[in-house]
């Protein structure tokens, strides 16, 4: 059947999920590392190519800094507790976003997941993270100019200084949590993706969730501007 090669999701909706139920935001974050782990092995075992998780925007840095701590601190247990396991299932591990702006210890171990699982050959698992798709487009644009090699480029040599660069685009982009923008993700590489929305919150969002975006997508007719 025809799977997505790459699905990219915007994980929106843990701040309402944890408040429907009277708690902190950050328990709706700590779900949420669940739903990830779920989605992560259902894209493997569905055979997605890359999956691109929207982990943190360059906006977010505008919410209260004990909310980025606590983050920070469940993406620092996110991989402390499934790189071994990621490993194991030969996923490659990725990032793109303003990666050397983050806090240090945050760099060391992305660094030390990426590095680990450089040679391997099955899903790419790659996290958007302090990541602004118009960010991304003003960075490729200065890595051009310092470099100095073109006096003119087209959209084949522009796309080698995107983060994505070697990246299929996304063939289908899932947004949660009934919230229907894009959001500074993924600005360039989504010009012709299948977009799927849903009022589910991301803590809420399982493997049944993801195979029924997939089997929507299946549905759909690609036409990329042709008949
Ligand atoms: C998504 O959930 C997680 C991040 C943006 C890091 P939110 O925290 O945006 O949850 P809502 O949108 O407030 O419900
Ligand atoms: C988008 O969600 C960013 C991530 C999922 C990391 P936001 O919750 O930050 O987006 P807005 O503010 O609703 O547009
Ligand atoms: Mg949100």
């Amino acid at each position: 059947m025809n799977i997505p090669k790459h699905i990219a999701i915007i994980m929106d909706g843990n701040g309402r999920w944890a408040k429907k139920r009277g708690l902190p935001r950050l328990y709706g974050h700590h779900a949420g590392m669940k739903s990830v782990r779920e989605v992560v092995r259902a894209a493997i075992n569905a055979g997605v190519g890359v999956l691109t998780l929207y982990a943190f925007s360059t906006e977010n840095w505008n919410r209260p800094k004990s909310e980025i701590k606590g983050l920070f601190g469940l993406l620092k247990l996110f991989i402390k507790k499934e790189l071994s396991d990621l490993h194991k299932n030969n996923v490659k591990v990725k990032i793109i976003g303003r990666f050397f702006a983050l806090p240090i210890d945050i760099v060391k171990l992305v660094k030390e997941a990426t590095e680990k699982t450089s040679k391997n050959t099955g899903m790419i698992l790659n996290i958007a993270l302090n990541y602004g798709g118009r960010q991304e487009i003003v960075d490729a644009v200065n890595k051009i100019i310092t470099e100095g090699v073109y006096k003119k480029v087209d959209e084949k040599i522009f796309e080698k200084y995107l983060y994505t660069t070697g990246l299929p685009s996304p063939d289908l982009v899932i947004r949660t949590s009934g919230e229907n923008r894009i959001s500074n993700f993924l600005l360039w590489q989504s010009a012709y993706s299948e977009f799927y929305t849903t009022e589910t919150l991301w803590p809420d969002f399982k493997k049944k969730n993801l195979m029924e975006a997939i089997s929507e997508y299946q549905k759909r007719n690609r036409r990329f501007g042709g008949l």
